[in-house]
């Protein structure tokens, strides 16, 4: 069986306030291609619309799309890709006055050395708070049509402002930024040659930030890519072995499928309750918090003690623990796993499979497809061999240098006026 994670004690916190992010920017539906992109055929893991997975089984493996390489990555028209603008993207994605106190830039919570995630359990948050999921890696998050474990935003551009804004996350206030920008002059002639702005907005912080991740956080060379791009030595003997159980045997390509190995559907597997909801104060705060912003009802804010994921997207009892299946994509360097990050290695991933999931308070709602799987010793190393091929290099980035604040108007100007 999988073992528990034990409880960090840091106690810093954020959460990412799902509740300020309604109706924000554009759906990102369409496709088109990056000028980076390649002419690889568009493979892109927009095929599904999320549905609502309700535990039935499904026909069997062989309807599912293949494991793929990844394609272009998805641009929306409302936000073209520049080179300008994945700079300035790049810059705010590290800028620590997108964040209320200035403590909690994007990267405080995904850090380009804990996997562009943060490698506890769940995140740490904005001071004086934790946050109440595991912080997921950005990598390839351009490729998702629905963002967060609940899938709550359905675009970047939204998804940046959620989080610059969230109470347990970025926490700012807006005018606030805007104010703070409009005093780096590098950034006023920055947003001024990318969007026209006279002064930056924040909005178009959000869809700069969008744009980087787009052009940078982006992986298609992982050896799955290589070897369905025609490299058939990319994959050891082992890893084939192991996508052979990955697509037969363990079934895993039921939920994880396509280029993206998601399904971008929601099904409780049975992921364990968080034990540090019941012994760390500040993670309950964000907890009882969470619970109230999403519009519990007062018996379950009185009794719950697990989270009911995808339930708050539409209220139906049967969502209940439901959370989005992730890509197994950069997953080597996402550790710890799930939701709440209650698995903390791959190998502790492959052994509750194996053992047919685990339970928490909404077991009611587990799906059907996850059942002991029967795997011995030389299976289960197959199949870690081959959830590594999901992984390429590592994507290290060097830290833009932050801009400085200047007076908005010099001395002398400031006399001019008073005349
Ligand atoms: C205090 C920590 C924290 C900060 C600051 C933060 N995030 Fe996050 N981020 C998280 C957590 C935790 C999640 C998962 C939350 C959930 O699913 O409810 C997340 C999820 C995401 C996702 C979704 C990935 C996916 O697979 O769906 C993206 C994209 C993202 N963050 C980008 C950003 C950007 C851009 C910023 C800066 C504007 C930012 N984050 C700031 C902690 C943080
Ligand atoms: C019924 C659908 C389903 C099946 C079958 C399934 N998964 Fe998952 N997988 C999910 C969901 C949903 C999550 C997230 C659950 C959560 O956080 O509560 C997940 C999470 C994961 C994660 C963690 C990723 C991360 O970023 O934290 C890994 C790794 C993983 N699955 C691998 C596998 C493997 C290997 C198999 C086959 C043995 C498999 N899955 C079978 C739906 C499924």
């Amino acid at each position: 069986m999988f073992e528990k994670r034990k409880t960090n004690p840091i106690a810093v916190a954020v959460a990412l306030g799902a509740t300020l992010m309604a109706g924000c920017t554009s759906a990102t539906t369409s496709v088109s291609t990056t000028p980076a992109a390649t002419a690889a055929p568009v493979q892109v893991a927009m095929n599904g619309t999320p549905t609502m997975a309700s535990g039935v089984v499904a026909a069997g493996g062989e309807n599912n799309p293949p494991l793929a390489a990844l394609g272009p990555v998805p641009v929306p028209p409302d936000n073209p890709q520049s080179a300008a603008k994945v700079e300035l993207g790049k810059m705010l994605f590290f800028e620590p006055a997108v964040g209320g106190d200035t403590s909690t830039p994007c990267s405080a919570c995904h850090d380009p050395d804990q996997g562009w995630g943060w490698a506890e359990d769940i995140s740490r948050g904005y001071p004086g708070t934790v946050h109440w999921r595991n912080s997921q890696t950005v990598v390839n998050s351009a490729y998702y049509p629905r963002l967060f474990w609940a899938s709550s935003v359905s675009s970047l551009e939204a998804q940046a402002k959620s989080a610059a804004g969230g109470a347990v996350a970025g926490n700012a206030e807006f005018d606030i930024v805007e104010a703070r920008l409009a005093l780096m002059p590098e950034y006023r002639q920055r947003f001024n040659e990318v969007f026209g702005d006279e002064f930056p907005l924040y909005r178009n912080a959000f869809r700069a930030i969008a744009a980087f991740e787009r052009a940078e956080l982006v992986q298609r060379d992982a050896p799955i890519d290589n070897y369905f791009n025609g490299d058939k030595s990319a994959l050891s003997e082992e890893q084939l072995r192991g996508m052979a159980l990955f697509n037969g045997k363990a079934n895993c390509i039921e939920c994880h499928n396509g280029p993206m190995a998601t399904d971008f559907s929601y099904y409780n597997i049975g992921v364990p309750t968080l034990e540090r909801w019941k012994e760390d104060g500040l993670a309950q705060i964000t907890y009882r918090y969470e619970m109230y912003a999403k519009g519990s009802n007062e018996e379950m804010y009185k009794n719950y003690k697990d989270d009911p994921g995808f339930y708050f997207r539409d209220k139906n009892s049967w969502n209940k623990g439901k959370f989005r299946t992730p890509s197994l994509r950069y997953t080597a360097y996402s550790a710890p796993y799930m939701h709440n990050g209650t698995l903390n290695s791959l190998e502790e991933v492959i052994d509750f499979y194996n053992a047919g999931g685990g339970h928490n308070m909404f077991s009611k709602n587990k799906s059907k497809l996850i059942k002991p799987l029967g795997l011995n010793d030389a299976e289960k190393e197959d199949l870690l061999a081959f959830l590594e091929a999901f992984s390429g290099e590592e994507i290290a980035i060097d830290r833009p240098k932050m801009p400085d604040y200047a007076p908005l108007f010099t001395k002398a100007e400031l006399m001019m006026e008073k005349k």
